[in-house]
């Protein structure tokens, strides 16, 4: 009788997660000895009743590997440790199903588990590894901010995104004069907005890692214009913030999605640099899920594939309790409880931060 092998998708979607499917399932196929089925909505398609499994043939995955999104779905409610549950009286709580979970695919003959997510989904994986689950996990965000790994697919194409749309911006601000704001994404890590500022030649760039100081960003401002000539292209990302303040966003309003929902730094900036007395015209652009979506750059399918590979060769191994880990231009593995012991920020020093500065980038801190 062949193995089992259930595969999902977690946490918010990314380009390349259908290549880590496709790969997975591939090297599986090849073996002869495992069959593959994929869990809808993350976890979610286990726990409901009936089960919401799609068996993943060589045929339904074929070509998948250029194609944004996940054909799992995904979901970033379905923490099984703190499940939303809605009380007869319409108000909610919540219940750890965990063992439950684990239990029930033991029961469904699955040998082993491999769980494609972020930060919080890797989480999720220690804690059922912990309660016998056969688990691999595979990292994935366009953050960046998984510390165990030196990279993770999606973020390459969340960075050609967003240099492709400032280098329109870049354009429209010189004909205009204007100081073009352009939010993007990275709630804890300023890793998009550092890379976008150095492939498109931003003046400044505001990450979490450095809180700004607002007098610091208009002198930067006034600097590059004279006579009312001159342009600004500024990249922020959505969880950078002036100091002492904190970062803009609201509680998040579904029910399980633990998530402060970030967003309007942007338009603060701008409100704030106008309430200054900026002369020149200020615009802003909030990228958002724009970076999350459409087909993955080559880079990153290349290396969804062969995280795909890696956590087949460890489900073989019998690795478990591991996640995938790109290191050193190489791919290894971690263990999921260093894995997700701490968070991958820029670090102030990083090279980066020095190339920028040396090439005139501002922070706004100095
Ligand atoms: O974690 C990736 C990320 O893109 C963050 O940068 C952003 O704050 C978040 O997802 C938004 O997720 P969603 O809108 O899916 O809740």
């Amino acid at each position: 009788m062949k193995k089992k092998l259930l595969i999902l998708t977690g946490g918010g979607d990314c380009p390349g997660l259908n290549a880590v499917i496709r790969a997975t399932v591939r090297a599986a196929l090849q073996t002869k000895k495992w069959e593959c089925y994929g869990s809808i909505e993350a976890f979610n398609g286990m726990m409901s009743d009936p089960v919401e499994i799609v068996k993943l043939t060589k045929k339904k995955t074929g070509g998948i590997h250029v194609k944004g999104g996940t054909i799992l779905q995904t979901t970033n409610k379905g923490n099984p440790l703190d499940y939303p549950i809605q009380r007869p009286d319409g108000t909610w709580t919540t219940k750890d199903i965990s063992q439950d979970l684990v239990d029930k695919i033991i029961d469904h003959g699955f040998d082993a588990v491999v769980n494609i997510g972020g930060d919080g989904s890797q989480k999720i994986s220690q804690a059922l590894y912990e309660k016998g689950l056969n688990i691999i996990g595979v990292p994935k965000t366009i953050d960046n901010d998984l510390s165990a790994t030196d990279l993770t697919f999606g973020f390459s194409t969340a960075v050609q995104i967003a240099s492709d749309c400032f280098d329109k911006l870049v354009t429209t601000a010189e004909s205009h004069h204007r100081v073009m704001i352009m939010e993007v994404m990275g709630r804890d890590a300023g890793w998009i907005a550092l890379h976008t500022a150095i492939s498109g030649g931003a003046e400044i760039c505001l990450i979490p890692e450095i809180p700004f100081d607002m007098e610091e960003v208009l002198k930067k401002i006034n600097k590059r214009y004279k006579n009312g000539k001159g342009f600004v292209n500024l990249v922020v990302a959505e969880g950078a913030y002036e100091k002492n303040k904190e970062s803009i966003g609201e509680r998040a309003i579904d029910q399980g999605d633990p998530h402060k929902k970030l967003g309007g730094i942007g338009n603060y900036l701008r409100s704030k640099l106008e309430e200054m007395g900026c002369q020149a015209q200020i615009r802003t652009t909030t990228l958002g899920h724009i970076q999350r979506g459409g087909t993955p750059v080559a880079f990153d399918r290349i290396l969804a594939t062969s995280m795909g590979v890696k956590a087949f060769e460890m489900v073989q191994n019998r690795q478990f309790g591991q996640m995938v880990s790109f290191k050193n231009n190489s791919l290894t593995h971690v263990s999921l409880q260093e894995a997700t012991e701490s968070y991958n920020h820029v670090d102030t020093d990083h090279y980066l931060i020095k190339t920028a500065r040396a090439i005139g980038v501002s922070f706004g801190d100095k």
